[in-house]
């Protein structure tokens, strides 16, 4: 069984919306056997509920992540998961230093490797909806990218 990690730094905004989402098209193609979760890499809001504006934002768009917890990532997500996807630079740095390896960008899946803007800060919901358009471009296009070549 394939599996994937998003991660991001709190776990609370944008990988949770990645997390939601690649599930959300995996259960519409009938993939039900590849396993999707995300991390932090930062431990501040372990155990929350993703941020209102994330929920509000992926529910404007029929997936609903209200549910979801963060966790911080560890050590065996690293031999656990086929492909840890960062969301942005400095994700992908930290996860670096720790000790991840097969880790990739999102936004490498069509975005030319931009990071996903961090929108903890924003104080607009327009914001909100440009990380959704962004997160959910990258993963069909990841899914489609790497479910074919895992039945190859
Ligand atoms: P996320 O957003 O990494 O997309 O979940 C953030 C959440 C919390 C913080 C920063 C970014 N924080 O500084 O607490």
């Amino acid at each position: 069984m394939k599996s994937i990690l998003f991660v991001c730094l709190g776990n609370i905004c944008r990988s949770p919306i990645a997390e939601g989402y690649a599930r959300q098209v995996l259960k519409e193609k009938g993939f039900i056997d590849i396993v999707i979760d995300s991390a932090g890499t930062s431990a501040h809001h372990i155990g929350e509920h993703p941020c209102k504006d994330s929920i509000k934002v992926a529910k404007a768009h029929g997936v609903d992540i209200s549910h979801q917890h963060s966790r911080q990532v560890k050590q065996s997500d690293f031999t656990k998961f086929d492909l840890i996807v960062a969301l942005d630079e400095s994700n992908y740095q930290d996860l670096k230093y720790i000790g991840a390896t097969h880790i990739v960008k999102l936004g490498s899946y069509g975005y030319e490797g931009a990071d996903v803007p961090d929108p903890y800060y924003f104080h607009d919901f327009e914001g909100f909806e440009k990380v959704y358009e962004m997160i959910s471009h990258c993963v069909t296009k990841l899914l489609d990218e790497e479910i074919e070549a895992w039945t190859c």
